[in-house]
């Protein structure tokens, strides 16, 4: 009998294999943790405004919990989350009736299903999962959903790690995991074709993994149609 052999550590199937097996678990642990966030609801609704009502927004790893597509929606925008994992996608759909989830890959973005390019995009956490070297890739396919001028929101934990780990929120499986720096982010940012207007950290919340947080918000090129819409004649 042949056993299907594991997946590379890091790969797409591995972010599959991972996160299939720890879904449940992180959804109980974080289901409701914007709540302890102020800062990070904050820098959520200040996207939100930036883009205006009705704007287009990817919440790509978007999770099991959904909760960030579910903020970014109370603010105004029609967005939509995407994740590679199915059970990911299963527990968001579950968690958020009413908002839109659908399996994809945020490194190979197939956006005519997802209704073409956006007006914004945010990661929250979404990179750890894979290798440092794809960064930059990671941040060329952001670039390429984006339309003119649109916004881009990074979520990440500041390190040096790249490789595999014991799961640290305890589901006692290995996982991959990588970590950044404010520089790391920055040159894939601006490689990709951003401008970097904002990069700022923070301190961990007493409930969060002792980890700095890292922030990065940039934008692409031109002028978006929101922008040219809220000019007055
Ligand atoms: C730490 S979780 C963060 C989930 C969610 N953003 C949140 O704030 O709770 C990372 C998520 O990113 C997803 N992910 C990792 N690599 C991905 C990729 N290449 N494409 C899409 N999703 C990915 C994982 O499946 C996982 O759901």
């Amino acid at each position: 009998m042949t056993r299907a052999s594991a997946p590379e550590p890091g790969s797409a199937a591995d972010v599959v294999r991972s996160w299939d097996a720890r879904a449940d678990h992180y959804l109980e642990l974080f289901r409701d943790e914007l709540e302890g966030k102020p800062h990070d609801l904050a820098l959520f609704a200040g996207f939100a405004r930036r883009l205006g009502p009705g704007a287009r927004a990817l919440d790509v790893g978007c999770g099991p919990c959904g909760h960030v597509a579910a903020v970014l929606a109370a603010h105004g925008l029609e967005v939509t989350g995407i994740d590679l994992s199915p059970r990911c996608i299963a527990l968001a759909r579950r968690e958020r009736p009413g908002l839109r989830f659908e399996l994809g890959d945020q490194r190979a973005l197939d956006l005519d299903p997802l209704g073409g390019r956006f007006d914004g995009i945010v990661s929250n956490y979404s990179l750890h999962d894979q290798p440092k070297s794809l960064l930059p890739g990671t941040f060329a396919a952001w670039a390429s959903a984006l339309k003119p001028g649109g916004h881009l929101l990074v979520v990440a934990k500041a390190g040096d790690a790249d490789g595999v780990v014991t799961d640290p929120l305890g589901s006692g499986i290995d996982v991959y995991w990588a970590e950044f720096t404010a520089a790391e982010l920055a040159s894939a940012a601006e490689a990709a074709g951003f401008t970097v207007e904002r990069l700022a950290d923070r301190a961990p919340y007493e409930q969060e993994i002792a980890s700095q947080r890292l922030y990065l918000e940039a934008s692409m090129p031109g002028e978006s149609g929101l922008d040219a819409a809220r000019r007055t004649p």
